[in-house]
């Protein structure tokens, strides 16, 4: 009898991951759209390159990380070498050159925190934005897309992780919940974590085998890491989880485990540091260090600022529903993602 319960256990896991990667294979980007996106990149270049000739464009979110899901827009960075450009004027020339080339809803957002340019291509429907030096976010796009060539199951749970964020309402952060970064380098570090671990800390080299192979110095922070990501395909490979598994413990972790007022995830160190040992124990500003995620380069940044007292009840009361949901509800893949 035990032996036909534990079948049947096995069979239900296995179905319910069947369902889990069939919501993931539904979320990722066909090539034609992947395809579009180019285009509409190539076009901006062709554009930009008139007016800045020495200038560069790169994408940089979820469109460059291989984090995004279908439909996502596409985020863009014009790298100027001169030092001091004025952000808002480039951005008014940027606004006029691409207005004047058809491109619609052509909008200059010059007083954002990150000052924009926002533009709709009326061929393809793709919206884009594009922001001025914010090289940082290139280089933090690259570690991510490197971790994500490591292991599948990466990919796979920060898709579910990002899509329950969306359908719940709390991947908003001028609400005070956390940005699609947040819960991308939760998931990396909830990977570095396992037993056995499923990511190696990229950055914490040399170790393991894995040396700096790269190394940049972007706004006097240097970023470098082990970035030949094909030597560690197999790097996960003795840890035997699968998806369904890997979702229940993430929201039970965040739901029951993790430390709020002590801890602070680090993927930089591939561990938990202290609020203690970075400050980071009282409100500073409209910092509250409610929830502490260390940005893996800008290491005084924590990607956690922006959540307040109010949505942190919200964000733990979500994580504890996911982990209900996860535990008792015979199907979690439609309770999980009701919307709000
Ligand atoms: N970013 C950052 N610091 C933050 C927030 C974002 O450096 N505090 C950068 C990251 O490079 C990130 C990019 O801005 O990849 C876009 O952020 P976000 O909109 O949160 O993520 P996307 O991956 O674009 O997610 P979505 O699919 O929701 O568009
Ligand atoms: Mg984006």
């Amino acid at each position: 009898r035990n032996s036909k319960r534990q079948i049947e256990c096995r069979r239900d896991i296995d179905r319910l991951n069947a369902r889990f990667l069939g919501i993931y294979e539904s979320l990722i980007p066909p090539d034609e759209e992947k395809v579009k996106q180019k285009q509409l990149v190539t076009l901006l270049k062709k554009l930009v390159i008139k007016e800045w000739p020495e200038a560069e464009l790169y994408i940089y979110g979820s469109c460059g990380n291989s984090f995004g899901v279908s439909k996502s827009d596409i985020d863009v960075c014009l790298a100027i070498e001169d030092l001091d450009v004025n952000k808002s004027e480039v951005l008014l020339k940027l606004a006029d050159i691409l207005q004047s080339d058809n491109l619609q809803n052509v909008q200059a957002l010059t007083r954002a925190r990150v000052p924009i340019v926002k533009l709709m291509d009326p061929v393809t429907g793709i919206s884009c934005d594009i922001c001025i030096n914010n090289l940082l976010a290139v280089v933090n796009t690259k570690l991510l897309r490197d971790y994500a060539k490591i292991d599948a199951r990466l990919r796979q749970l920060a898709f579910i992780v990002k899509h329950w964020a969306k359908s719940r309402g709390v991947n908003e952060t001028y609400r005070g919940t956390l940005s699609s970064y947040a819960y991308v380098l939760m998931c990396i570090h909830f990977l570095q974590q396992r037993k056995p671990a499923i990511l190696p800390c990229l950055q914490l080299v040399p170790c393991q085998g894995m040396e700096i192979t790269y190394a940049v110095t972007v706004d006097n922070v240097e970023c470098a890491y082990f970035d030949q990501v094909e030597k560690l395909s197999s790097f996960g490979s003795r840890n035997k989880e699968s998806i369904a598994q890997l979702v229940w413990a993430f929201f039970n972790y965040w739901a029951y485990w993790h430390d709020y007022a002590n801890d602070v995830l680090s993927v930089r160190t591939g561990s938990v540091l202290s609020k203690r040992g970075k400050d980071w124990t009282r409100r500073i500003g409209n910092d509250r260090h409610l929830i502490c995620i260390e940005d893996p380069f800008e290491t005084s940044h924590d990607l956690g600022r922006v959540v307040d007292k109010f949505s942190i009840r919200v964000l733990r009361e979500e994580f504890e529903r996911a982990a209900e949901i996860m535990q008792y509800d015979p199907d979690p893949c439609v309770t999980l993602f009701e919307p709000y």
